[in-house]
C-alpha cells in the first residue's frame, strides 16, 4: 500500500484568456497521501484537478506520476478517478448500470463487475439502492455513489473536487468521517479539493493553500493553521478568522508590523491588558463568540465558553496568550 500514486507539478501555469488561473505551481503529493487543497472559490483548484486527470492541458510546466511524465497520456489512460462536485451520474442508469458502466467500458465479466459493483456498493453503503435511478436517490446517497464508482476504477489517484460541499451539514460530518475512513483502508493517493476550511483542517495529511493561482503554504494543517505563512493563510485557515491589528495598537509591536491572534488565544479576565467594549455576543451553545471594540476602535473577536456572561454594551478586559501572538510584516504579509 501507498508505494504507487506519487504526484509532482512542476512550474504548472495555466491562463484563460487574461484569468491567470494557475501562475507557476509547484506541488509534490506522496504515494499514499491525502492532500487537500483549500482557498476561495476562482483560485485554480479544479484546474490544478483537472491538470492531472488530463482532462485539461497547461500552457507551461509539467505533471509526473510516479516519476513519469503524463503530459502526452490522455485521461482515459490515467490512472485517476475523478469524482466531481455534481456527481455527473448517468441519469437513464440504475445506480447498479451506473457502477458497472465503467467495468463493463474496461471489459470486465458480467459476473465478476457484477460481484464488484456490489460490494463496492455495500461499502459504502448504499446496497439497497442498486435498483433505483440516480433522481430516485437523496444528494447523499448520489454522492456515495459517485464515490462507488471511483472506487471501482481502481485507480493509483483518487481526485476529488469538493465532494461534499452539496451536503447539509450533518451528512457532510458523517460522510467526511468516512472518507477519511476508506482513505485510511486504502491507502489510495488522494487529492481532495474544498473552499472550507474546517474540511480542509480535517481531511488532509497536508492541505496547500491556494490564493489566485498561487500556492502560498503547504503543511499538516495543525501546522499551517498553528504558524501560517503569511496574512492570506492567517486569515483564510480558522473560523472566526484571525485577529490582525496593526503594530503600536491594542497588541503591542512596532510599526510595519501586523500582529495577529486567533479568537481563542484570547481570554476573558478581569486582569488582562486589554479593555474593550462587547457589541456582539453569538451564543452558539457550545461557545459564544464575542465581538469586540479597544477604546482606539480596534476589532477584536473573542472565543469564549458557553455560558460566559458577557452581554452587549459591557466593558470588559481580554488576556493575549503571549506565545500566540504572530507577527506579519505590513509590507509584504510575510510571517515575521
Ligand atoms: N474553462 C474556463 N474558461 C475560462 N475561465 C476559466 C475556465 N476554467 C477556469 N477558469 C477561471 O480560472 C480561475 C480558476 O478557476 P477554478 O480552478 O475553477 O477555481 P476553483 O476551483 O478554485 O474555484 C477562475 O477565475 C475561473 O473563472
Ligand atoms: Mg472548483
Amino acid at each position: 500500500m501507498g508505494e504507487h500514486g506519487a504526484i509532482r507539478l512542476e512550474s504548472l501555469t495555466r491562463s484563460y484568456g487574461r484569468v491567470v488561473a494557475l501562475d507557476d505551481v509547484d506541488l509534490e503529493v506522496r504515494a499514499g497521501e491525502m492532500m487537500t487543497l483549500v482557498g476561495p472559490s476562482g483560485s485554480g483548484k479544479s484546474t490544478i484537478l483537472r491538470l492531472i486527470a488530463g482532462l485539461d492541458r497547461p500552457d507551461g510546466g509539467r505533471i509526473l506520476v510516479d516519476g513519469q511524465d503524463v503530459s502526452q497520456v490522455p485521461p482515459h489512460r490515467r490512472a485517476v478517478a475523478m469524482v466531481f462536485q455534481d456527481f455527473a451520474l448517468y441519469p437513464h442508469l440504475t445506480v447498479l448500470g451506473n457502477l458497472l458502466f465503467g467495468l463493463r467500458v474496461r471489459r470486465v465479466r458480467r459476473d465478476e463487475a457484477d460481484r464488484r459493483a456490489r460490494s463496492a456498493a455495500e461499502r459504502l453503503g448504499i446496497g439497497d439502492l442498486l435498483d433505483r435511478y440516480p433522481d430516485q436517490t437523496s444528494g447523499g446517497q448520489r454522492q456515495r455513489i459517485a464515490l462507488a464508482r471511483a472506487l471501482l476504477r481502481e485507480p493509483t489517484v483518487y481526485l476529488l473536487d469538493e465532494p461534499l460541499a452539496s451536503l447539509d451539514a450533518p451528512l457532510r460530518f458523517a460522510t467526511r468521517a468516512d472518507l477519511l475512513a476508506l482513505h485510511r483502508d486504502l491507502g489510495t493517493t488522494t487529492v481532495h479539493v474544498t473552499h472550507d476550511q474546517a474540511e480542509a483542517m480535517t481531511l488532509g495529511d497536508r492541505v496547500a493553500v491556494l490564493d489566485r493561482g498561487r500556492i502560498r503554504q503547504v503543511g499538516p494543517p495543525q501546522q499551517v493553521y498553528d504558524e501560517p505563512a503569511d496574512m492570506f493563510v492567517a486569515g483564510f485557515l480558522g473560523s472566526p478568522p484571525m485577529n490582525l491589528v496593526p503594530g503600536g495598537a491594542v497588541l503591542g509591536g512596532s510599526r510595519g508590523l501586523i500582529l495577529g491572534i486567533r479568537p481563542e488565544d484570547l481570554t476573558l479576565d478581569v486582569d488582562g491588558s486589554i479593555e474593550v467594549t462587547v457589541d456582539v455576543v453569538e451564543a452558539l451553545g457550545s461557545e459564544s463568540i464575542l465581538l469586540t471594540r479597544g477604546a482606539d476602535g480596534t476589532r477584536l473577536t473573542v472565543r469564549a465558553g458557553p455560558r460566559c456572561g458577557a452581554r452587549p454594551g459591557e466593558t470588559v478586559r481580554l488576556r493575549p496568550n503571549p506565545d500566540r501572538v504572530h507577527h506579519f510584516d505590513a509590507e509584504t504579509g510575510r510571517r515575521r
